[in-house]
């Protein structure tokens, strides 16, 4: 069974918070959402591995740590996890990114696959699946499903806004892929929308309606 790790840092909470409000405008929604994604990121490469290396201050020579260089890629499903790319690129410059383009079909709620583009090499990398919204979980079990398929390995999920249902799908078609999330909502309504939620990301993102 995947684990779910629910980040409560004050300052996630505090922007999801603006994030939320129906008032806040586009410029100010961009900006808050690639702030969130970049406090998460901290948080989810907490379990990078390390090695030591020598170096020289200008005090003394040192051991010290450097990344161990493990091979990530980012995996945002188009439209709205483009808005956490450029946060969580800020603190790991050197992933790569692919792209799974998903909508959601407003009548049946089934996500539609359009686009896939993703690095040759997925199957050595660490991946993480960017989205804002995790509401039925059609299209994150939809997208995860689609790298498995082209050789994916190791996956981690990663939205701003879980819903119960969402959560259940995805640990229920896959068990191997830990779910991280600034927030777990009530429930979602009757157009499949999260409840409280934020509306609809890519709306919000970019401006659209
Ligand atoms: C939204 C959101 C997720 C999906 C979540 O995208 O960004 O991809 O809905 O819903 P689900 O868990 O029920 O599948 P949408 O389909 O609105 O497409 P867009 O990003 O292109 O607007
Ligand atoms: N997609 C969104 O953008 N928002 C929701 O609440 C559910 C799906």
């Amino acid at each position: 069974m995947s684990r779910v790790y629910v980040f409560d840092h004050p300052l996630i909470q505090h922007k999801l918070t603006h994030i939320r409000d129906k008032n806040t405008g586009t410029k100010e929604f961009r900006e808050l959402v690639e702030e969130v994604a970049m406090l998460m990121a901290y948080e989810i490469t907490r379990d990078l591995p390390l090695e030591e290396v020598e170096i020289e201050t200008p005090v003394a020579p040192a051991k010290a740590k450097v990344l161990a260089g493990k091979k990530l890629g980012l995996i945002p499903i188009l439209r709205a996890g483009l808005g956490m790319v450029d946060g969580i690129l800020r603190l790991i410059p050197a992933a790569k990114v692919g792209h799974i383009g998903l909508y959601r079909d407003p009548d049946t709620l089934q996500p539609v696959e359009y686009y896939v583009k993703l690095p040759t090499d997925i199957a050595e990398r660490d991946l993480i699946v960017i989205d804002p919204m995790l509401a039925t979980g059609g299209s994150a079990a939809a997208a995860l499903a689609a790298l498995k398929k082209r050789g994916a390995r190791n996956l981690k999920l990663m939205c701003l806004i879980a819903a119960p249902e969402g959560i259940a799908r995805v640990q229920e078609e896959h068990p191997d892929v830990d779910i991280y999330a600034a927030a777990v909502d009530e429930r979602l309504n009757e157009k499949g929308y999260i409840v409280p939620g934020l509306g609809d990301a890519g709306d919000r993102l970019f401006g659209t309606k």
